[in-house]
């Protein structure tokens, strides 16, 4: 049995496999759509979310699968003080695989230890989200038709970010991709991607505090939103939050087939007027998450259309 908490628990071949599934699934989705009848999806969500939740039932109920959960910790037993063990011991009896959310960092790969089921890491706080690397990976070969040789600017709260930190760890396994990372130094990435991933494989990277000084180096830019649950201190949320504003008078400075990816929801650091440039990918990467979590479902359950 396998589980997907960290990106790197899938090697570059499986995500590829899962890639040409999820492809696959976008051509002949009337071929899957009893691929996974009789069979169950858990959602457990310990903190919001509007696509990451809906996108996995929706892709469980496009395989003719069924849904069950809670959205809120409100609304399980955690308010009682259920651990999170428990919680998850007593779902995977009546799932067959689970996708879990969770404020603390590390807690699906503790629910991963007592699971009978596989256990998706639908985010752990500030740490990893794998299935939205998934979802970023599959766009950013729709948009480029690759995987390999492009510069990418990560721009915003690259500390507390956790689709950056998935992201960083899986296209670093790629050929000949440059990392520009792009953030106060207050929400710089934290020093481990540093010295783990950038320096230990000898990958070019650097950071920088202006959109405006790297946009025309860009092939793709990823935005992200001031992590504001994250942070300790309201006021450092205020002063920080509208630092970048991609709009398009910044567009103006960047190459014509720029791609521009957001996870979404976004806050304030995309002004609404570049929605209608087609170099904006958000809402069709929002569509994508489906597709790759229908695949990403199948091969964890081991089922073949
Ligand atoms: C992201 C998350 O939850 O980390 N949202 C998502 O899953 N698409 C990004 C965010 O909340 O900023």
């Amino acid at each position: 049995m396998k589980h997907l908490i960290d990106p790197t628990d899938l090697s570059v071949a499986e995500i590829d496999e899962i890639m040409e599934l999820a492809l696959d699934i976008i051509d002949h989705k009337d071929k899957y759509n009893e691929v996974c009848k009789h069979k169950k999806l858990a959602t457990l969500f310990f903190e919001p979310s509007t696509r990451t939740r809906l996108s996995f039932e929706a892709a469980m109920m496009e395989l003719g699968g069924n849904v069950l959960g809670f959205s809120s910790a409100d609304s399980s037993s955690a308010t009682k003080g259920e651990s999170v063990g428990d919680t998850v011991r007593v779902v995977s009896c009546y799932a067959d695989i689970i996708a879990m959310r969770h404020p603390k960092e590390g807690a699906p790969h503790f629910a991963s230890f007592v699971s009978d089921v596989p256990i998706i890491n639908a985010g752990d706080g500030g740490h990893n989200h794998p299935t939205q690397t998934l979802t970023d990976l599959l766009t950013i070969r729709r948009e480029k038709g690759r995987l390999n040789n492009f510069t990418i600017g990560l721009c915003g709260d690259l500390k507390f970010g956790r689709t950056v930190h998935s992201l960083i760890k899986a296209l670093a396994r790629y050929e000949g991709i440059k990392f520009v990372l792009i953030s106060p130094k207050e929400l710089r990435v934290p020093d481990y991607i540093i010295t783990e991933v950038f320096e230990k494989n000898n990958i070019e990277y650097k950071e920088v505090s202006t959109m405006e000084e790297v946009m025309g180096e860009l092939d793709i830019i990823y935005m992200t939103r001031v992590q504001k649950e994250r942070f300790f201190n309201e006021a450092d949320y205020v002063r920080l939050k509208d630092t970048y504003i991609l709009d398009r008078a910044k567009l103006k400075l960047a190459k014509e087939d720029l791609s521009i990816l957001h996870p979404l929801p976004r806050v304030n650091e995309i002004a609404v007027e570049v929605d209608d440039d087609p170099r904006a990918c958000y809402f069709r990467q929002a569509l994508n998450g489906k597709y790759v979590r229908m695949a990403l479902i199948m091969t964890l359950l081991g089922v073949k259309a």
